[in-house]
């Protein structure tokens, strides 16, 4: 809760010409978050763990300003009022507003194309909240931007941290102060993952929306929890063990469990078009091959392929349009 978070006055109030600017990476779940204990503080029902994508992600700069309404500016566009994204972070940006006649100006780019079920909400509001810090010198510990980048979008909770792997506690109480994430100290450099872009189109379904119908309508969902912490078990068994084939096992089921909640759900729905079914194939095919490769999928048809950097070469001769983001595990 922000009320938790942010002093009652602000240690400092920036003046007009102040910015502020913070870069935040995208995340990759391999324990997927689905499914919210609470709507309005984002609070998932499990724990999910995720990679950082390093170099992949967001910068946003940030002031105060005396005009009207906030104005953002996404990818070198000025966003309408009107839209979804713009809403959605002017009211986030509410809780900050500690005096009358403010508001914002935020300029904010993505190295990453925005809705494309690469999380990009999650590194847009991980760099927002860093910016706001800076802005209004708050001076957060990592767990304090972790709660705040969460209340934004659960994901970006996970985005504070730059690379390598990376555990979002669910957390047990009403007020979320125990939900958040911190990074494992676990170096793997042999690790790496691939996207595989099928299609960078705004999705036509948020994960927001999805995640909800699926929790509220899809029987599958009902052993999707206990899935969720088994996987977790295993995989962090399989970090500490460097065990690959494990961790790719349990990652592929792991989100395949979690599409299996979103096609069950009543309206049913799917993120696959037919390329993403073929890739799909194409990696069983080839792990049946020998060679061994595993995807994860979000809320939207891309795939990220696990694999292990010695497999590098092969794997850019048959998916020569891979994208390699730098995770440092
Ligand atoms: O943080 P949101 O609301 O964008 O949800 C993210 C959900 C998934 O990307 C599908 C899974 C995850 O853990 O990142």
């Amino acid at each position: 809760m922000f009320s938790q978070i942010i002093p009652n006055s602000p240690p400092h109030f920036p003046n007009l010409s102040e910015t502020a600017t913070a870069y935040a990476p995208s995340n990759i779940a391999l324990i997927k978050y689905w499914g919210k204990r609470d709507d309005a503080l984002n609070l998932p029902l499990t724990d999910s763990l995720s990679i950082s994508l390093n170099t992949l992600g967001t910068t946003t700069q940030i002031k105060i300003s005396e005009s009207a309404q906030d104005s953002v500016i996404l990818n070198h566009q000025i966003l309408s009022p009107e839209s979804i994204f713009y809403q959605r972070l002017s009211k986030f940006l509410n809780h900050f507003r500690f005096a009358e006649n403010y508001h914002f100006e935020i300029i904010t780019e993505n190295t990453i194309p925005t809705g494309a079920g690469l999380a990009s909400s999650a590194s847009g509001y991980a760099a927002l909240v860093q910016a706001l810090n800076q802005l209004f010198k708050f001076n957060w510990d990592e767990r304090t931007l972790s709660i705040a980048a969460r209340l934004g979008s659960g994901s970006a909770s996970r985005s504070i941290f730059q690379t390598g792997f990376v555990h979002w506690h669910a957390g047990m109480r009403s007020d979320g102060m125990d939900s958040f994430a911190e990074k494992i100290a676990e170096p793997w450099p042999e690790l790496a993952l691939g996207i595989l872009l099928v299609n960078t189109q705004e999705k036509k379904i948020s994960s927001r929306e999805a995640m909800k119908t699926s929790r509220e309508t899809s029987k599958k969902f009902k052993t999707w929890p206990a899935q969720v912490q088994q996987d977790l078990a295993k995989l962090l068994n399989a970090i500490q063990n460097k065990n690959f084939l494990k961790l790719g096992e349990v990652a592929e089921n792991n989100a395949l469990a979690m599409h299996a909640t979103i096609e069950d759900s009543t309206p049913s729905f799917s993120f696959c078009t037919p390329e993403t079914l073929k890739l799909r194939e194409k990696i069983w095919a080839l792990r049946q091959a020998g060679l061994p490769i595993f995807f994860t999928q979000d809320a939207g048809p891309n795939l990220k392929i696990l694999y292990l950097k010695s497999d590098q070469k092969i794997l850019k001769t048959i998916f020569p349009e891979l994208l390699i983001p730098e995770i440092h595990c």
